[in-house]
């Protein structure tokens, strides 16, 4: 008897588990956020959320492999200058608002017709690059950072709005995410060569410029923030195929760079420490964390259940072959290098981005974690 009723609870339990893993993901349509009545969200970030600045700056950038075919492939049938095949986080996150996809800022004529703006920039780090760089081989191309983002936010709002009331009654009802933000200036470092240890320094720096972002957004009139942290990046082809090794140490039970992650862990930490420090200077704003970290551990610790192949969680789609199918030099966009039969069972589409199948999946699990904590039913 209590053998069967305990067989049957667990039967219960798991027929509840599962239902609860399977249902909210089945419903595309739903739109969450929309109790907090946006009618606008402004974003600043890098290509985890450009929706088509870079692109337009193709003058100074002319040659990059995310400007064409197959980028944009699944949703577009075009390059839009996402890096993903299809949609991208902030999208999901606008649909989920009931508002159309956010506007580049440099498509002019979209930006006025537009329910909010999109200053995300590709390649853009926080800090200044010549800060990063400072005794480095300087980098080949131009490079944004987020204070020309926040520059640009400043000169829009200015043209925007007609006085200080009307300002403020529209930002009122607006979300603002700043960032994801600092993944490149580890990035260009790490490619640089330098070590993490040489990394770790300047972590600090990195989150203290994403810090006065966020006072500067909420000097502009910011109610409602959002502010993510950064991916763990130990599981990205890139760095796997960067940082392969033989030593298993190295790896986590995942079979993640550990010393990686560890980066991501500790600018993370530093971040939340900053956003309690804004909350106590800003009381009547909300500031939130956009955990993207554990966005991204929940898809790849389910991957299986989620429709994607389990045997290639750590592959890129678009690659040119290797252990993670990711070579460096010649990567997604490159004439030649191939494209995985059906990307919504991969979770990297070239190594470093997200497909967007993935990128739907860590949306949903953003929102249903930031709902709550955004305080919108008052
Ligand atoms: C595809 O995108 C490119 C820019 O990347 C643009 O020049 C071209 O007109 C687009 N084609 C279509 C069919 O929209
Ligand atoms: C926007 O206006 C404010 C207040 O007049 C000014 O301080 C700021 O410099 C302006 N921003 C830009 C980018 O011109
Ligand atoms: C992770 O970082 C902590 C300090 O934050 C350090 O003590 C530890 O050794 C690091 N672990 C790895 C595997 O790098």
């Amino acid at each position: 008897m209590a053998i069967t009723k305990s067989v049957f609870s667990l039967l219960l339990f798991t027929l509840i588990a599962f239902s609860f893993l399977f249902v909210p993901h089945d419903c595309t349509d739903a739109k969450p956020l929309k109790v907090c009545k946006f009618d606008a969200i402004y974003n600043t970030g890098d290509s985890i959320s450009d929706t088509g600045n870079l692109i337009r700056m193709k003058t100074q950038n002319p040659d990059m492999p995310f400007f064409r075919l197959p980028y944009g492939q699944t949703y577009f049938k075009n390059a839009t200058g996402r890096c993903s095949n299809g949609l991208l986080m902030i999208d999901y996150i606008a649909k989920s608002a009931g508002i159309p996809f956010l506007s580049p800022f440099l498509d002019r004529d979209a930006v006025a017709r537009g329910h909010g703006v999109n200053f995300a920039v590709l390649d853009a780090t926080a800090l200044p690059m010549n800060v990063l760089t400072a005794n480095s081989i300087p980098l080949p191309l131009h490079f944004s950072s987020l204070s020309e983002q926040l520059d640009w936010m400043s000169t829009y709002f200015n043209d925007t709005f007609h006085n200080q009331d009307d300002r403020d009654e529209k930002l009122k009802k607006a979300l603002f995410m700043v960032g994801e933000m600092g993944g490149n200036d580890y990035n260009f470092l790490l490619l640089l060569g330098k070590t993490i240890e040489h990394i770790r320094d300047i972590v600090p720096e990195v989150v203290k410029t994403i810090k006065d972002a966020v006072t500067r957004v909420i000097g502009y009139g910011a109610v409602r923030v959002v502010v993510p942290g950064n991916f763990p990046i130990g599981c990205l082809p890139v760095y796997l195929t960067k940082y392969h090794t033989k030593n298993s140490a190295a790896y986590d039970d995942f079979h993640c760079l550990k010393g990686l992650n560890n980066l991501s862990i500790y600018h993370n930490d530093l971040l939340k420490q900053a956003i309690e420090d804004l909350r106590k200077e800003n009381p009547n704003a909300v500031i939130v964390y956009g955990d993207y970290y554990n966005a991204f551990q929940w898809v790849y610790q389910n991957a299986a259940n989620l429709g994607f192949d389990a045997c290639s969680v750590q592959k890129s789609c678009c690659g040119a072959g290797g252990a993670y199918d990711f070579t460096l030099g010649k990567t997604c966009g490159i004439p030649g290098v191939p494209v995985c039969s059906n990307p919504d069972e991969r979770i990297s589409w070239d190594g470093i981005h997200m497909t967007h199948k993935a990128n739907q999946y860590m949306a949903n699990w953003i929102i249903n974690d930031i709902l709550p904590k955004l305080n919108c039913k008052v």
